[in-house]
């Protein structure tokens, strides 16, 4: 052989040969207090895997967020095409081949689905597989409340593509998406029967009653009750159902019929979508739904959104990833990666309604680091389309998603305040909640210890929108719980509104609920009227909320000065005057009040 035909063979060779190197630990997490291992993971359990590659222009998105979102910025309200978007956060070519490379050694290439932007890959594969792919050893967690994941607590990534790759879900996620109004009263037929229809002129002291909050009190107590939407083709707002939670469509007739007689036929009409199929169910719950409450949640949400703001049309994602799992399922439903799961959907829609709604929180510290970035600049991208994403501060004050938490930290085991996520993202607006009228204070429900939530992230650094307002709460509460948060952290919530004994119909009667979940409908039904306004006169709507809210749609909120974010033993951030981590800005402006 010649030595030119053997040097072609030996490059056609190299050519062939997929770059080697050396596994090394991508991301450690260490398993929350609430789980513990029950065993090795079944090896046939298939697991629909998502990598996400390093995103290319990902600082220029952000930067152009900022300017379009900045109500003194000539760029203001020019939002950002899907296709622009796209192009901002596509991975670079080298990433995506060597990424590719090494899958295509495990996974046939016919079987990876790509995101629009190719900056995410999900296949599924068995566990036995995975663990190849990642050199890693899945097992079955057992979290306190009786369900199971499989997760591991570690994964190793070739050397060459530690920097091309954010993150590989699901791995070491133990996020639990949980919805902020676990607490609810079972306050069967009429008790506190709350003046349902009321003088459609009335005061705040006729038609509100604190025993039993409904859509026209809102309506009255917030200023929204004279108007009407005048372009709801051009404008939409949304909701998001996890975890099995559903939207009862007769059960928000029952209720619209009760509170909103005019808006009855939405009940009807209002467009569900499925998404990883999540649940569309319309059949009566089952046994262990009614036990477990499904569907409170979901009706509270449907309910106070078309109660406050129909006709503007409402739109409604149902998002699987909390299913039971059993050891031999061989379907690949072993996913509880929600946020990620929807999220991705939503960015490849065309159109994405203005506002959305979402009243889900997970302790931040469950969630990994990778995870949680990702997740969040995934918001960031739905931000820069000109979409509000709305989400509650949590319902357990500073002690974490729900009241009594361990409040202890997954990194050393020592007591912190327990920040949440996704409100510790600094491209989502955090919604806090309210009691009593005139004045409102910060929300707390003796009888389930429902405490508003607020808090400082330990993954976000401090957005610069909120340093001076930030800077100034700190000066105000001084030292006291200085140990327990981190001052450097993105703070929370950025506003509030009423969170105290909603009326809702749920399995066919009258419930009473509490939660920053209804603070953050009725809020996110308040700015789609907003947007209609604004969109009716020929402006664009909102978009990100908190660069203007930060800056001048403060002005828009009253400040709430009293009352804190009980939790951990402590009273809590206490509200205060001025922006405070448990009411944000405080409550919109009423002109009626
Ligand atoms: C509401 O309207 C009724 C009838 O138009 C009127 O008599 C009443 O004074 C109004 N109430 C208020 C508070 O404006
Ligand atoms: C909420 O309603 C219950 C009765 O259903 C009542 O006991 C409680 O005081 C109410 N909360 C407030 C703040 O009024
Ligand atoms: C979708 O969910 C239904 C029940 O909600 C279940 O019967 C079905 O197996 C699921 N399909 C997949 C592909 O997971
Ligand atoms: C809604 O809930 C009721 C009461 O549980 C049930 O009878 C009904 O089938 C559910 N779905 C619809 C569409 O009504
Ligand atoms: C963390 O602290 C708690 C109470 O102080 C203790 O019960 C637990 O065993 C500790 N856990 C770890 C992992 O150190
Ligand atoms: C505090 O927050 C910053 C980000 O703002 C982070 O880098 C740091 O690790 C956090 N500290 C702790 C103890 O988590
Ligand atoms: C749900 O409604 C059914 C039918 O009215 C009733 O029998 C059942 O007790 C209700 N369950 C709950 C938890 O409210
Ligand atoms: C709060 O105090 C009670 C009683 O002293 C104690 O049992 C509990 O562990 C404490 N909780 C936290 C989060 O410190």
């Amino acid at each position: 052989m010649s030595t030119i035909l053997f040097t072609a063979a030996l490059l056609s060779l190299c050519a062939a040969t997929p770059l080697q190197s050396r596994y090394v630990v991508k991301e450690t997490h260490r398993v929350p207090h609430e789980f513990s291992r029950e065993g090795n993971a079944p090896s046939q359990a298939l697991i629909r895997l998502s990598v996400g590659l390093k995103q290319g222009r990902f600082h220029e998105l952000e930067k152009q967020l900022y300017e379009i979102s900045d109500p003194d910025h000539s760029h203001y309200g020019q939002y950002l095409s899907l296709d622009e978007v796209n192009e901002l956060v596509k991975p670079k070519d080298e990433s995506l081949e060597l990424v590719q490379e090494w899958l295509h050694q495990h996974v046939d290439p016919k079987n990876i689905n790509y995101s629009p932007a190719r900056d995410f890959l999900t296949f599924i594969l068995p566990v036995a597989k995975v663990e190849r792919l990642l050199e890693t050893k899945y097992s079955v967690y057992r979290h306190v409340d009786g369900s199971t994941i499989i997760r591991t607590p570690e994964w190793k990534l070739p050397l060459h593509l530690h920097d091309h790759v954010t993150a590989i879900q699901p791995t070491t996620s133990f996020i639990r998406a949980v919805p902020q109004s676990k607490t609810y009263l079972n306050v069967p037929g009429t008790v506190g029967h709350p003046l349902p229809y009321g003088p459609s002129n009335g005061t705040v002291d006729q038609v509100c009653n604190t025993r039993a909050v409904t859509p026209l009190c809102l309506r009255t107590l917030y200023g929204t009750v004279d108007y009407k939407p005048k372009v709801p083709g051009q404008n939409q707002v949304a909701l998001t159902d996890y975890l099995g939670e559903l939207n009862n469509r007769s059960d928000t007739e029952i209720y619209l019929q009760r509170y909103r007689p005019e808006a009855v036929s939405a009940a009807y009409k209002f467009r569900q979508i499925s998404i990883a199929n999540g649940t569309l169910q319309q059949t009566p719950n089952s046994p262990a739904q009614l036990r477990a409450g499904t569907g409170i949640e979901g009706n509270l949400d449907a309910e106070t959104i078309l109660g406050i703001s129909w006709p503007t049309p409402l739109l409604a994602w149902s998002t699987a990833g909390d299913p039971p799992f059993a050891p031999d399922i061989d379907n690949p439903t072993v996913d509880n990666e929600p946020y990620l799961t929807w999220v991705n959907y939503v960015l490849k829609q065309d159109f994405v309604p203005q506002v959305i709604s979402n009243s889900y929180e997970d302790n931040e510290q469950t969630v990994p680091y990778s995870y949680a970035n990702v997740v969040c600049s995934q918001f960031a991208q739905l931000s820069a389309r000109g979409v509000s994403i709305l989400f509650g501060s949590g319902d357990g004050g500073v002690g974490g998603v729900q009241p009594g938490g361990s409040c202890l930290s997954n990194v050393n085991n020592q007591t912190q305040f327990i920040p949440l996520f996704p409100s510790s993202c600094p491209y989502v607006t955090s919604v806090g909640a309210t009691v009593n009228f005139k004045p409102e204070v910060a929300a707390y429900d003796p009888r389930n210890k429902f405490s508003s939530g607020g808090g400082f992230s330990n993954y976000f650094p401090q957005p610069k929108y909120q340093a001076e307002a930030v800077s100034e709460y700190l000066d105000t509460i001084g030292e006291e719980f200085s140990p327990l948060y981190n001052k450097s952290g993105r703070a929370y919530p950025d506003l509030a509104a009423y969170g105290v004994n909603y009326t809702i119909i749920w399995n066919g009667t009258l419930r009473l609920v509490d939660g920053t979940s209804a603070s953050t409908p009725a809020m996110a039904a308040i700015f789609a009227l907003l947007n209609d306004a604004l969109i009716s006169n020929g402006k664009p709507p909102l978009g990100f909320l908190n660069p203007w809210l930060y800056k001048k749609g403060k002005k828009a909120f009253v400040d709430v000065t009293s009352g804190s974010a009980l939790g951990c033993n402590t009273t809590g951030f206490p509200a205060t005057k001025g922006w405070d981590a448990v009411t944000g800005f405080g409550t919109p402006v009423s002109p009626a009040n």
